[in-house]
């Protein structure tokens, strides 16, 4: 008898797209005009409606946001930003790229957020931003952060990629934010497919952003000449092109407004997991954060595999779900140990870090996904508890 046929693969992530978006998207593309226009103005307008803020910003990419932010910051050669070693490389290359040093700190092992006791010690003359991280949609602890930096105009920079929806005491992250990035790739909790949106609290900054967003470009700098001509434009400051499209945009809208319903799912989907891995041996999921009014955004759900505890590594665990038609990722092995960053700190020292980098392990969680399908992840884990523990 042949092997009964086997199970769907199950990705570790998969966006859920309407067929209301599905339709608009259409309507956009007969339209005549694809590119950045009326979407995605109203895509910003109805983002910063929704956290709470004062400035939304679209962008082709968290990535492409994240260095809009940092070239605004204008770096000086030496300057420093802190950000965490468990993390993915867009933070630190794009910290890199404009001149800065990336100065590592240390996560917390429960949480994988950045760890404030590592932050303070960091902090020197040369900081001149933070960059944390909340990690897979569990906002850090904002208020520590701010208080460490309280008065020494050093920039809180939250790398949001993970956290569209999620709250921190009870308000939208990006709502109070000196400026958030969000990330819109298919894998995280809204998607455009790619694409990015930076919120802020300042007018100034929110301008900068927009014209280093597209070229340096100011088109209404012929005022200042005292000419008139609405096409007329000047470059500023050399810029990026880095604009998001209608065509993107329009899924933006649409994603955000099924955004609070697919969280709701994602957080049901945790809590089944949670409840069903509390008798295993060979993993740990990460600690849900304590403080009153969080609200975890389950960008992924993350697991530290107890690799003590078992006779095979966790490339073989990777190979074992993969076989059992169960995708994986990694969230994120850490960033110092990459060879670029190994040859620029060498001094680097962060055993947490690595420890952890070594051992975590991202499962399926997205919406759509069944408690069956949970079931199955769980039941794979069982078998590998019974085949390969110490
Ligand atoms: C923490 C973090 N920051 C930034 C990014 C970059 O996002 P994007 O792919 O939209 O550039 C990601 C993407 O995975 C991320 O996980």
């Amino acid at each position: 008898m042949p092997d009964a046929s086997p199970l769907p693969h199950l990705p570790f992530a998969r966006p859920v797209i309407s067929e209301a978006a599905i339709a608009e998207i259409a309507d956009v593309l007969r339209s005549g005009w694809i590119t950045s226009g009326p979407r995605v103005l109203q895509f910003e307008k109805d983002f910063a409606s929704y956290a709470g803020a004062h400035q939304a910003i679209a962008a082709c990419s968290a990535t492409a946001a994240l260095d809009l932010v940092l070239q605004a910051l204008e770096l000086k050669p030496g300057d420093e930003v802190i950000t965490p070693s468990i993390n993915w490389v867009s933070g630190p290359n794009m910290i890199e790229l404009n001149g800065g040093r990336t100065v590592f700190c240390e996560v917390a092992p429960e949480t994988l957020n950045l760890d404030l006791a590592s932050v303070q010690r960091l902090i020197g003359k040369r900081t001149r931003a933070i960059l944390p991280v909340h990690f897979a949609g569990a906002p850090c602890d904002l208020d520590g952060l701010r208080r460490l930096i309280a008065g020494t105009g050093i920039v809180l920079i939250e790398d949001a990629a993970h956290a569209a929806g999620a709250r921190y005491r009870g308000r939208p992250i990006g709502g109070d934010s000196e400026v958030a990035v969000f990330s819109f790739h298919p894998t995280k909790n809204m998607t455009t497919a790619e694409g990015g949106m930076i919120t802020c609290s300042s007018a100034e900054l929110a301008a900068k952003l927009r014209i280093l967003r597209f070229h340096g470009i100011r088109k209404d700098a012929w005022k200042n000449h005292g000419r008139s001509g609405k096409d007329l434009y000047q470059v500023l400051t050399p810029g990026r092109k880095y604009n998001l499209t209608d065509i993107q945009a329009v899924l933006g809208i649409h994603q955000l407004r099924d955004l609070d319903r697919h969280n709701a799912e994602r957080a049901r989907l945790a809590g089944l997991y949670a409840q069903q891995f509390a008798s295993s041996r060979i993993l740990t999921p990460l600690a849900l954060p304590q403080q009153q009014g969080t609200l975890h955004a389950w960008h992924i759900y993350i697991v530290l595999l107890e690799l003590e505890r078992l006779r095979i590594d966790r490339a073989a665990v990777v190979d074992r779900l993969e076989q059992l038609g169960i995708g994986t990722a990694l969230h994120f092995p850490a960033v110092h140990s990459q060879h670029y960053y190994l040859q620029r700190y060498p001094e680097a020292d962060l055993p947490v870090s690595a420890r952890l980098g070594d051992r975590l392990l991202t499962i399926p969680l997205f919406p759509g996904m069944t408690d069956a399908n949970v079931e199955r992840v769980v039941a794979a884990f069982a078998s590998i508890e019974k085949e390969h523990s110490r």
